[in-house]
């Protein structure tokens, strides 16, 4: 990773500082971590505190879209009014919605109801009932920067049971959560996420995952959660992705809508749950930048 830079050259981080007295040493030790065979972060996945910055922007508006809809979600709204609310605000606050249009996707926000897994079409045909748990997966891109996060929502009187595969979806992203730092790997995170999922009776996704984000709606590192302590990708200051599983109250089998090629469902019909987080590696451990 050293690669041709020169020690007086200016620096990759764009911090306008020699290369010597900047990232050197810190490609230094990202090397040592390659030579022992690890998955090492290019440089054009580690933010700059000016991207960074603008990163934050564009998840000020996702937030606030999701707190909105937090606030307003109700029985016997139909999700093509979450759709409608998602691309109001989200345009009269500057941003675009990113799913819109993205390979093809036709709306604004996806919202997944009950066994849908993910990437549910919103619809004025899917009426919140009580009982539902629905997951609301908002993007946000503001001046170029892409922000990405999601929530559950339980309508009106939801069973015991599905209220703890919600609670315990969450537990299990501040459980991985709590594993990000800086020269830690992506693998503890996993592990963390699967190992309570697991052990509260629950199957966790594994075909779809997380991702790095913020330049882009997806960059590398892709983000599982069937994934050892001490493996996947190494973890620098910089680095931001999201932690989003889904966590099925069933089996692990999902199946994708052979009609339109988006909606996830599971296979043996019982509900799955997500909620997913924007998170910073820094330099003494993570910040969570959308939520
Ligand atoms: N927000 C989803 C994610 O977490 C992406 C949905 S893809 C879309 O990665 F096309 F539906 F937007
Ligand atoms: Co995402």
């Amino acid at each position: 990773m050293t690669g041709k830079i020169g020690r007086n050259d200016p620096c990759w981080c764009g911090s306008g500082r020699k290369y010597k007295g900047c990232h050197e040493a810190f490609d230094q030790k990202i090397a040592r971590f390659a030579e022992q065979g690890h998955v090492v972060p290019r440089h054009d996945i580690i933010k700059t505190p000016a991207q960074i910055a603008g990163i934050k922007e564009s998840c000020k508006i996702n937030i606030a879209v999701l707190d909105y809809i937090e606030e307003h979600i109700h029985e016997g709204m139909n999700t093509a009014e979450i759709d409608q609310i998602v691309y109001d605000m989200t345009t009269k606050m500057g941003g675009i919605p990113a799913p819109l249009n993205y390979k093809g996707y036709p709306y604004s926000v996806c919202t997944s109801v009950n066994d849908q897994v993910c990437h549910g079409f919103p619809s004025k045909d899917v009426v919140l009932q009580s009982g539902d748990i629905i997951n609301v997966d908002c993007s946000t891109i503001l001046n170029g920067y892409f922000s990405d996060s999601s929530r559950m929502f339980c309508i009106g009187e939801v069973s015991l049971e599905k209220k703890k595969l919600v609670e315990v979806t969450k537990e299990c992203v501040q459980k991985g959560l709590e594993q990000v730092k800086p020269w830690g790997f992506l693998g503890d995170m996993g592990q963390a996420v699967h190992d309570h999922a697991y052990a509260n009776g629950y199957t966790v996704v594994r075909e779809i995952g997380g991702h790095g984000v913020g330049l882009a709606f997806h960059e590398d590192p892709w983000v599982g959660y069937n994934s050892k302590r001490g493996t996947q990708m190494l973890l620098v200051p910089g680095m931001i992705f999201t932690i989003e599983p889904m966590v099925n109250m069933g089996g692990v089998g999902i199946y994708v809508d052979d009609e339109n090629d988006w909606e996830v469902y599971t296979d043996d019909g019982k509900p799955s749950a997500q909620w997913e987080i924007m998170v910073l590696v820094t330099e003494d451990g993570h910040e969570v930048l959308c939520w």
